[in-house]
Parts: C-alpha cells; structure tokens; sequence
C-alpha cells in the first residue's frame, strides 16, 4: 500500500513520535510511506516525499512536527477539498493518516465522505478537546510543562509574598487548567465551562486572596490558574483584583504570567510518545485492515467503534469523533458536565 501521513492544525509534542512510528511500522510491513509536508496546504500543492527511515531516525525526542503543519482556509472550502482529492490521486495514496486536532479531523472526515482513499484519523492536541479519547497527544507533555512554570512562578511569588494569575492554553477546554492546577497546588482554577460572569469571577477570586492572605492563614504566595477560554480578559480580570488587593491588603502585589505557546513545546513525555507511538501503529494496522473514515482512540469512555489488538486503542467512526467533540465545546457532554461539577469540589478543597 501506498500511505501518506500529515501532521496539522496546532503542533502538539508527539507528533514526531507518530510520524515516525508511521514510517517505521509502514516500512517493516512492506508498504511506502509519503510524508505530506506542511498539513493540508502541503497536500494541496502536492508537496510530498517519501518518507524514508533516515528522515525519522531520532525524532522521537523533538517537539514541533518534522512534516510542518499549517491551518488551512483554503483546504476548508469545497474547492480546496476536490484540489486535495486530486493530489491525492496524483500521489497514487491507498490511505491517509491525518495527525491533528479537531479541525484536522474535520478535515480528514470530508475527505474520506469523497472516497478517494482509507482516511485514518490520529488525535493530537494539547487542548484534550477531541470526543473518544481519554487523552490526545501532547496533553500530558503540557500538563508537565505548565506544572513545571507554576512550581518556577511558586518560588518566586513566595519570595515576595505576591499573588500570580496565570493563563494557560486549551482554547475552550479547561482541562489543562484543571489538571495542571491540582498538580501545582493552586489556590483557585478558573476555566470558561463554569461560564462565571466577570463579576462574578472578581467576587470569588477576591474571597480566594482574603483567605490566602488573612493574618491566621498567612500564606505567602497565592496561584490562581486561569485557562484560556474564560472569556474575561486577563489583564482586566488582574487589575479589578489588584484594586481589591490595594484597598484590603496593601502591600500584597498580582502578578500576571500567559504561558502561551510556551505550553505546546517542548521534548515529549515518556506518555506522549508511548501514547503516539500505540496511536501511530494502530492507524498502519487499520489502513491495512481497510478500515476508513475512524480515528484511533486512546483509552475512551463508553465510546461506539470497535477494539484493537491493543486494550488502550479503539477505532471510532470519526463521524461519532466529530459529534462528540461538538458536545464537549458547546457543553452538553456529560463529560462537561462531570468536570465542571467537579471543579467546583476540587475550588472548595483548594481555597478551605
Ligand atoms: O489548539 C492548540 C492551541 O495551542 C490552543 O490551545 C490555542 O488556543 C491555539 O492552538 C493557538 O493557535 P495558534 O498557534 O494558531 O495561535
């Protein structure tokens, strides 16, 4: 068979774990694999080559994507779509493995409704906001790496008994935020599903500071983790809680620090390239079992689709995929609504 496997939409750390294990595991079963450089905007100039073991030798390690990755608006138009079948064709691909996120597999959804080839779809996102899969790849290296930052802030912010807002990615998920906001021993995490209005959210944050700050707690730094899809400005949200600090704690100063795309790079945990490199070897052995039009799941909760070989890895229809992720956006997934019944216990342990 011939396979062709791009990487698109927002990098995340271990895609390069899965191209390789694409090239690698595509090579020893006897097929040729295409590498499609730059995502979709590649595959609708035609830039592909093959992908050849040296290229991938050592990559495992290496954040980013060796193949490059764009967001494509051309691609997302009818036009676009009938241009990428063609090069398709052009390619001569049996199959495609599309390493990305939600847009990525929309996109990879519509090719496969045209027919021109086996689309298999390879969750890869540091947002986790991909329906049927418990983690995406490159969740776990961001969760470290916005660990790490808070610890590094913590030490400083205890050294000058200051209070620190900071933001992290996850567009509209505030699973980053929750789970990275346990682990560095928050003091409040703020994401966008509870759906608090800007009063709402500088009324509890203050009651948070009070306690933090209060003569018998007497703490000496305060973390507040906000995650990217509160939709309250950061820098506004700061400065209403500097004023509650000036007027009933002088002296106790708010610092802000937006970790931005300092999250989604990065060497790959040991997670993320086991996870990648499972993902990866399941969507060679689905091209070859003429599976098309399903994305490779890791570890799902009640999910449709069938098992693999592998106990972590299920193949879901990416029809079933892109709906569920549609749920987790506008918020009408259980799962939503676990985390944010849950986030509210995890404030209250938190901030006691
Ligand atoms: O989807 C991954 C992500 O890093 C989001 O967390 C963030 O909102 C977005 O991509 C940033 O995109 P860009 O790199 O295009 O600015």
């Amino acid at each position: 068979m011939k396979i062709g496997v791009l990487t698109s939409g927002g990098d995340a750390p271990g895609m390069n774990a899965a191209v390789r294990t694409v090239a690698v595991a595509g090579a020893v079963r006897g097929h040729h694999v295409t590498g499609i450089r730059r995502g979709y905007a590649g595959l609708l100039k035609g830039e592909a080559s093959p992908l050849s073991l040296r290229e991938v030798d050592g990559i495992t390690r290496f954040g980013g994507t060796i193949l490059g990755s764009t967001r494509s608006d051309e691609f997302a138009t009818e036009e676009g779509q009938a241009l990428a079948e063609e090069q398709i064709r052009n390619l001569g691909l049996d199959a495609l493995v599309v390493i990305g996120g939600n847009g990525s597999l929309t996109g990879a959804h519509r090719l496969a409704l045209r027919g021109v080839c086996r689309v298999i779809g390879v969750p890869a996102s540091i947002d986790n906001d991909i329906g049927h899969t418990r983690f995406s790849i490159g969740v776990d290296t961001a969760l470290n790496t916005i660990v790490e930052a808070c610890d590094r802030i913590s030490d400083t912010a205890r050294a000058h008994r200051r209070a620190f807002l900071v933001e992290v990615m996850g567009r509209e998920c505030g699973f980053l935020a929750m789970r990275a906001g346990i682990a560095a021993d928050a003091d409040a995490i703020l994401h966008g599903e509870e759906g608090l209005s800007e009063d709402q959210l500088v009324s509890s944050l203050s009651g948070v500071l009070r306690k933090c700050f209060a003569t018998e707690r007497n703490k000496t730094r305060a973390l507040i983790i906000k995650a990217e899809g509160v939709r309250v400005p950061t820098g506004r949200l700061a400065e209403r809680l500097q004023a509650v600090l000036d007027a009933e704690l002088p002296g106790v100063d708010l610092r802000v620090t937006v970790l931005g795309h300092v999250v989604r790079g990065g060497s790959p945990s040991a997670l993320d390239r086991v996870i990648a490199q499972r993902l990866a070897f399941a969507s060679v052995l689905a091209c070859e079992a003429g599976a098309d039009s399903v994305m490779v799941g890791w570890d799902p909760f009640f999910s449709p689709g069938r098992g693999t070989e592998d106990s972590s890895v299920r193949l879901i229809p990416l029809q079933d995929v892109l709906e569920e992720t549609a749920r987790l956006l506008d918020g009408s997934s259980p799962i939503v609504q676990k985390r944010v019944a849950l986030l509210k216990q995890v404030n209250e342990l938190l901030t006691f």
